[in-house]
């Protein structure tokens, strides 16, 4: 039967890799992969994180399973770092899930089970795995414009597009820390569209998988409790992989607000079956150490004072490199850099500029010019800057 199989067309970041790999050059720098880096480049297991892992080691009896769910405490923990002391928990229901990929996948099948015929209309650009997700859900998709180099967000023509939309359909949102653009919506943008969507029967699908990393952990998540407060439905998918630095281990939640608590209660069912079908229960020990994070006062004072301390270093290597580029180029083009939030933001580059930046510079970004601001060299950025500057002629 595999003769029937084409290969894969290759993962553009996972290619960039290996040939930032191959590159035998001493000064070459990789702004490519999407984890976080600390001054030295690496990707440390977070203080607080590896205490709940020895407490888990001590005190964990059994690995039976925990249902489908996954941990219980987790999900509650998880509604309430994302929606606040207010949030509305009599119609907020929440899954653990593999990452934020999971929750994003197992939104998606439970969008395909309630409306087939919904259309979600992602933000463009946008993460690029969020069209083969939704696509692996069997689910139409549309896109609005969300973002253009020369002017910033595009709001005006998002609504414009989305007045396209019909009721019922869904729009997919970033939470925070837009990737690949680092730029989010201000809060009267969340608050005008949230209008729009009410009026037009438009649910809300926010993923938030930077929860943290922009402007702090209540202010990242201050549009979507917004959007909250006047959705009559709203679906959210979290990630802990970033702001817990647990990407392997697979941490996340599926959220589903209701209409109200038994319509909850029906669609929670439904998203549990889902999971079901995929993975049937969560992987559980990352789930586990958040818990053990969240619910203990001093470890998780602890982690939010580590997530600060990369949050401010982003914050700093950002207006840093906006101004070794103003000094290279002489202008304020670049500026942007400065103004926009967490680990991403695009340079601006054609793909030939991109190209010539590693073949000529050994300085490895992403096609569309995205570059990981935690992986900035903060020592050498008036060299990067020279090197961007260089092909931009
Ligand atoms: C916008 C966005 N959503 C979701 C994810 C999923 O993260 P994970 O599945 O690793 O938790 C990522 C990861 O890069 C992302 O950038």
């Amino acid at each position: 039967m595999f003769e029937t199989l084409k290969p894969a067309a290759p993962d553009g970041i996972l290619a960039l890799m290996s040939l930032y790999r191959d590159d035998p050059r001493a000064g070459k720098i990789d702004l490519g992969v999407g984890v976080y880096r600390d001054e030295s480049g690496g990707t440390p297991v977070m203080r607080a994180v590896r205490e709940a892992e020895r407490r888990l080691h001590e005190s964990q009896a059994t690995k039976t399973y925990l249902g489908l769910a996954g941990d219980v405490a987790f999900n509650g923990l998880m509604i309430g770092l994302v929606f606040g002391g207010d949030a509305d928990r009599a119609r907020l229901r929440a899954a653990q899930t593999p990452g934020g990929t999971g929750a994003l996948r197992m939104l998606a099948d439970l969008i395909r089970l309630a409306r087939p015929d919904a259309t979600v209309w992602a933000p463009d650009p946008t993460w690029p795995n969020h069209l083969p997700i939704l696509r692996a859900a069997g689910l139409k998709i549309a896109s609005f414009p969300y973002y253009d180099a020369a002017t910033g967000i595009t709001f005006d023509a998002a609504i414009e597009s989305l007045k396209g939309a019909a009721a019922g359909d869904v729009v997919l949102l970033h939470g925070c820390c837009h990737n690949p653009t680092g730029a989010d919506l201000s809060l009267d943008q969340w608050a005008a569209l949230a209008d729009f969507m009410a009026g037009r029967g438009l649910v809300p699908f926010v993923d938030i998988a930077y929860q943290g990393f922009g402007q702090g952990l209540d202010e990242d998540a201050a549009g979507l409790r917004l959007m909250a407060g006047k959705a009559p439905e709203m679906l959210v998918a979290a990630s802990c992989s970033k702001n817990f630095s647990v990407y392997r281990d697979r941490a996340g939640a599926a959220i589903l607000l209701g209409r109200d608590a038994a319509q909850a209660d029906t669609a929670f069912s439904q998203l549990l079956g889902v999971g079901r079908g995929i993975w049937s229960m969560p992987p559980d020990h990352a789930a586990a150490c958040v818990r053990i994070v969240l619910e203990d006062a001093a470890l998780r004072a602890d982690w939010q004072a580590e997530l600060e301390a990369v949050r401010t270093r982003m914050l700093d290597l950002r207006r840093d490199f906006a101004e070794a580029l103003r000094r290279a180029s002489n202008s304020d083009r670049f500026d942007f850099i400065a103004g926009q939030r967490g680990m991403f933001s695009r340079l601006g580059l054609t793909q030939e500029q991109v190209r010539r930046l590693r073949d000529e510079h050994g300085v490895y970004i992403v096609g569309d010019s995205r570059f990981n601001v935690a992986g900035l060299p903060g020592d050498r950025l008036d060299e990067l800057a020279a090197r961007v500057v260089s092909v931009l002629a």
